[in-house]
Formats: C-alpha cells, sequence, structure tokens
C-alpha cells in the first residue's frame, strides 16, 4: 500500500498560545493585534499553519479552554473584525489557521448552562450531566482531571452536575442530539469564514459511559483511558460531525487524545474512518506521570520515549497518521523536560528540534521552542497562575507535602513553564508588553530572547528555519519509511527515514556524555549538525546530525 499525499501530511504546525504571545495595547495580555504584528516573524521561520489556542468569549477559569460563547471573541484578544483581518493575513502570509474547539464542556457561564442548571424541568437540562447524590456525596467516585471531585453540587435543583476539568467547565451532554445540532453549527460557522481547520481539545471524552459507575483503578491514567476516553459512542458522533459538515471543506482536523492508545489509534484516525485527520497522542507526555497525575511524578527515560515512537509508528503503518510534538501549552518546555536548559540548552533544543522535525507524523512547534524558551522557577505560589497548579497545591498542600517539595514539582512539570511571556528582546516585560504581564516572564528573557537568536545565524531559531526548507523539499522525511539502527548505548537514537530514491539518516546523541560512534556513512553526506566541531567518529554532547544519500 502507498501512503496517500495530504497537504496536512507536509506542512508543520506553529502553535500560539495567545495570551502570552505578544501584546500590542499595553492591558498586559496578548492580542490579535499582536499576532498580526508578528506574521513576518513567523512566516519567516518556515512553518506553515497556525494553530491558535481558543480566543473566544470565555471567563478564563482555565484560560480559554471554558468557552461561554462559541460566536464571539474575547475582548481581551479583539474583536471579530481584528479576527478577520487576521485570517486574511494569515492568507495573504501563504499560511493557514486552525482553530482550538472545545466541545467536550463549555463554561459554567455559557447561556446554555445558565438556562440547565435553572430548574429541572427546562429543555437546556439535558444538555449537560445530571445527577442525585450518593449517600450524602457526589454520584460517584470520578475525579476532575484539575483535582477533586469530578462532580459539583448545585443547590438551585439539589443535584450534582459532572465537570471532569474544573467546576467551571461543565461536561456537555453529546447523547442530546440538539447539543450535537449546536456543535456542528459552530464547527460550520467558523468554516464558513474560511479557517483551515481545527484542533479538537480531549475529543475522545464527548461519549460518556452513562452507568456512571464508581471506578476501582487507582491510578489516574488508567482512569482516564478505560473510563473516561473512548466512550461507547464516541466514533459515531466524531463520524456524524464529519459526515454533517468537515468532509465537505478542505481542512485538517487533529484531535487531542487522552486515552487513546497504540490500540485504539487508528479507530479515530484510519484513513477510512470518516473522523480525524490525525491526533496528539499524549503517551509521551503522559510518562511519568505517577497515580496522582503530574505531581507525583515517577521515573521515565529515553527507552520509555523510544520505545512509544516506535509503537505509534508501527501502529500507524500507512492507514493512519499522528503529529509529532514534544511540547504544547500544557507540558513543560521541551528543552527542560527531554533537554539539558543548562549547560547544552542550546546543543539540546537543537537535538530536539532535529528528532519533531524528522519522524513520520505532522511537525508541531510550540511558541518559543525556536528561541529555546525554558521552564520558569517561581518561589511564590502567587506568582503562578494556572487553575491546576493551585487546585493541586491546596490538594497537596493539604495532604502533608511540604510548599518547598509541591513548588519543585511545578517548576518541573506546571503548565505555566510554557505560559510566560515570548521574550521578544532585552527590554522590560522581554518586549511583550508596554503594561503589567498577566504573568511573570521568566527571568532568563535577557539571555534567552527574539532580538538576540534573530542576530545570530547559528542560533536555535536559524536551525529549525534550515531543517524546516529542508523537509519542505524532501518528502522522504514525510512520506518514507523509518527503521531504527540499533547502537550499543542508550543515549544514542540513530535511525533512517527512506524511500526507493534517498536515505535520510538522522543520529542523536541525547545525552550529556560523549560517545564513539561505529557506523559506516561513507556513501551519505552531511547535511546538518548542531555542534561547531566533532571528529566523524565522536559524538559530542547533545550532538545532533542528518546525512542523507541515494538508496541504492
Ligand atoms: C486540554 C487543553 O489542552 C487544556 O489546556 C485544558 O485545560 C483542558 N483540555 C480542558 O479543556
Amino acid at each position: 500500500m502507498t501512503i496517500e499525499r495530504k497537504w496536512w501530511k507536509e506542512e508543520v504546525i506553529y502553535q500560539i498560545y495567545p495570551r502570552s504571545f505578544n501584546d500590542s495595547n499595553g492591558d498586559g495580555i496578548g492580542d490579535i493585534q499582536g499576532i498580526i504584528e508578528k506574521l513576518d516573524y513567523i512566516k519567516n521561520l518556515g512553518v506553515d499553519i497556525i494553530w491558535l489556542s481558543p480566543i473566544y468569549a470565555s471567563p478564563n477559569d482555565d484560560n480559554g479552554y471554558d468557552i461561554s460563547d462559541y460566536y464571539a471573541i474575547h475582548p481581551e484578544f479583539g474583536t471579530m473584525e481584528e479576527f478577520d483581518l487576521l485570517l486574511k493575513e494569515i492568507h495573504a502570509h501563504g499560511l493557514r489557521l486552525i482553530m482550538d474547539v472545545v466541545f467536550n464542556h463549555s463554561s459554567d457561564e455559557h447561556e446554555w448552562f445558565e438556562k440547565s442548571r435553572a430548574s429541572k424541568d427546562n429543555p437546556y437540562r439535558d444538555y449537560y450531566f445530571w445527577k442525585p447524590g450518593e449517600n450524602g456525596g457526589p454520584p460517584n467516585n470520578w475525579r476532575s482531571f484539575f483535582g477533586g471531585s469530578a462532580w459539583e453540587y448545585d443547590s438551585t435543583t439539589d443535584e450534582y452536575f459532572l465537570h471532569l476539568f474544573t467546576k467551571k467547565q461543565p461536561d456537555l451532554n453529546w447523547e442530546n442530539p440538539k447539543v450535537r445540532e449546536e456543535i456542528y453549527k459552530v464547527v460550520r460557522y467558523w468554516l464558513d469564514k474560511g479557517i483551515d481547520g481545527f484542533r479538537m481539545d480531549v475529543i475522545p471524552l464527548i461519549s460518556k459511559r452513562l452507568e456512571f459507575a464508581d471506578t476501582p483503578l487507582p491510578a489516574f491514567n488508567d482512569v482516564v483511558e478505560q473510563v473516561y476516553s473512548n466512550g461507547p459512542r464516541v466514533h459515531e458522533f466524531i463520524n456524524e460531525m464529519y459526515e454533517r459538515v468537515l468532509k465537505e471543506y478542505d481542512i485538517m482536523t487533529v484531535g487531542e487524545g487522552p486515552g487513546i492508545s497504540t490500540k485504539t489509534g487508528l479507530d479515530y484516525v484510519g484513513h477510512d474512518r470518516g473522523e480525524l485527520n490525525m491526533i496528539f497522542h499524549l503517551d509521551h507526555m503522559f510518562l511519568g506521570h505517577g497515580p496522582r497525575g503530574k505531581f507525583d511524578p515517577v521515573h521515565y527515560d529515553w527507552k520509555d520515549i523510544k520505545k512509544i515512537f516506535t509503537d505509534w509508528y508501527d501502529a500507524m503503518g500507512d492507514s493512519g497518521w499522528i503529529s509529532i510534538f514534544l511540547d504544547n501549552h500544557d507540558f513543560p518546555r521541551l528543552v527542560s523536560r527531554f533537554g539539558n536548559d543548562e549547560e547544552y540548552r542550546i546543543e539540546s533544543a537543537k537535538l530536539l528540534a532535529m528528532l519533531v522535525l524528522t519522524l513520520r507524523g505532522t511537525a508541531c512547534i510550540y511558541q518559543g521552542s525556536e528561541l529555546g524558551m525554558s521552564n520558569v522557577k517561581f518561589e511564590n505560589i502567587e506568582d503562578y497562575r494556572d487553575v491546576e497548579t493551585h487546585n493541586y497545591y491546596k490538594e497537596f498542600t493539604e495532604s502533608g507535602t511540604s510548599h518547598a517539595e509541591f513548588l519543585k514539582q511545578v517548576h518541573a512539570h506546571g503548565r505555566d513553564n510554557v505560559r510566560t511571556p515570548i521574550q521578544w528582546n532585552k527590554e522590560k516585560h522581554a518586549g511583550f508588553t508596554s503594561g503589567e504581564p498577566w504573568i511573570r516572564v521568566n527571568p532568563n528573557y535577557t539571555e534567552i530572547n527574539a532580538e538576540d537568536v534573530l542576530a545570530d545565524e547559528d542560533s536555535i531559531y536559524y536551525f529549525y528555519r534550515d531543517l524546516l526548507s529542508f523537509r519542505k523539499r524532501e518528502k522522504t522525511l514525510i512520506y518514507g519509511d523509518w527503521k531504527i539502527i540499533p547502537m550499543a548505548s542508550d543515549d544514542l537514537f540513530v535511525y533512517e527515514r527512506f524511500d526507493a530514491n534517498y536515505k535520510i539518516l538522522v543520529i542523536l546523541n541525547h545525552s550529556d556524555n560523549t560517545h564513539a560512534l561505529d557506523l559506516n556513512v561513507d556513501n551519505y553526506s552531511l547535511c546538518f549538525t548542531n555542534v561547531s566541531s566533532s571528529d566523524k567518529n565522536t559524538l559530542l554532547p547533545w550532538e545532533a546530525r542528518l546525512l542523507k544519500s541515494m538508496n541504492d
């Protein structure tokens, strides 16, 4: 079978978290005009598709992932006219735009929920999940992704409603055909504006197991996979959305996939399924999450990461597609998590760029990775903004974890690591805003910022740019097969992408150690390296090389 060619397999995504990208009006919050100002910067990097995290009306309990009006732009970000201009400008730059849509839940300030909660017998009651309590407590033992029960008591009608995320994010009831109609209307509204696709938030969660039985599973990741995700009607619902709306448009869809495993992946993205084009599986992102989640860490290493890449490559074969990414707005900075953000920050950031851009799948780059931005270490919990961090701070410190111990986990795993403002220059607040930023800037902005990086031709930014332009020409990197070349040391990751014409060999030393390299590469020519000088048979710490040869 030959693999199907599609623009969304060839192009590269750049994720913008608008709140933290660029503030044009001095209110401390990134905005639409701010993005428009930076389109040349994005275009010059060489990416193709902008994924915009939510910019809809929202009370911002979860920074926009709690939508109160799917048809309105949050005034903090701008107006609908400004959005239309942004879309026009994005297209004028030869770029595309995909919007982030959140249909598993809405905000509790959405009018559907306000009506739903008002009485037991109103037409909106069934837009959400309402249940009486059990033995004076919630209907079952389900826990929210952000800590505490997944049920909230509402005294108006003496019942509980379901919220898998915060209590301001009630879950929508997709069983109700009217809810689905409303959602398809929203989808069509944005597609008719001319956007190029969607990132669908937590899409495997939309079909609930309606028995709402207690779960005996102790580990949260297992609960997500076996209880919250992959419910009985999930494929029927996604397929219906495809048949009713999506298939009429030349767009791309990527589903965020908590709980989707290599066993279930193709059910969502198989080319013949009529569902989604690709998913962001989260297997490598959830690595290290212990029974109580990310702030309860367990050990993992590169062997686990490599196994996940291999398993997903095998699972997809030529029949389905995934996105390749190493961070986004929910996980730590890739260089801090997978690289060495101190001694080898530049080398390891480049190595990780090479990894993301050479595996099979649509590469996705999170804003600031191209600058080598790293995690932040605030000492005061008040400096953090993320609801997840605050909820778990309360839960962990109340159950005995010390402030210092919890902060250590936040420094490593908290979502605000990736939400500090983009560091544009050395000026006050890193040039992000002329006002007070909504979250403090990472103090390292004087060493890490776009102005410096753009002035240095050896910088991480230009490494990304050159690799991106190489990738555009080399279809072997898109459609080619993949095989791992076994190495004696676990510190090395060596693999080849190949098709009938070419072989592209990638050699990565993802460690602080120097290694001898015993590999015959006589027929290859070196296209990229991230170190200035090394001898052929030695790999320096975090050295990355890309070589190419004819396949004969
Ligand atoms: C996944 C999103 O990426 C995350 O930021 C959000 O908090 C949850 N879904 C809830 O919408």
